[in-house]
């Protein structure tokens, strides 16, 4: 939770906080409490690919480490949809910081994860969804 309870001491923001595994939210809500911000934070159980948000009606999306769950770009195409205009989507991806590597590594992380990219090819994906 400290990025979380980073913004949400620092900003006079709403957050929604979604994950759909309802242990982990439990901690989250206890940590809120504990630092005093649990009136900011809504622990939400519910699938990312699915969440219950009405279009267009996010300032930002932050999510580290998750996209891929979606695929990142069907992640993107998603979730930009429920921002405002002028929103931001803010996410960590798995990405190449190198244009090449040796095969047996490209191989491996191809099979694990097969939207893995160098990042000029995701910043691509963010230029087609807008
Ligand atoms: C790799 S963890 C990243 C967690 C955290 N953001 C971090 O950086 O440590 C991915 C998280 O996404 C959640 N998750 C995976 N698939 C999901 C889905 N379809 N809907 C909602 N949450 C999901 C998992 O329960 C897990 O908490």
């Amino acid at each position: 939770m400290p990025v979380l309870g980073f913004i949400a001491k620092g900003l006079d923001v709403h957050i929604v906080a979604v994950d759909f595994l309802p242990d982990l939210l439990d901690v989250l809500r206890s940590r809120a409490a504990r630092a005093g911000v649990a009136d900011r934070i809504e622990a939400v159980n519910a699938s990312m690919g699915a969440l219950p948000i009405e279009p267009g009606s996010l300032d930002a999306i932050w999510s580290e480490g998750a996209i891929y769950n979606l695929g990142f770009e069907n992640g993107v195409r998603q979730w930009r949809r429920l921002l405002k205009p002028g929103g931001i989507l803010a996410v960590s991806e798995l990405t190449w910081l190198t244009a090449s590597r040796p095969a047996e590594l490209e191989e491996h992380w191809h099979a694990q994860y097969a939207e893995v990219g160098t990042a000029s090819s995701k910043l691509a994906v963010f230029e087609r969804k807008g």
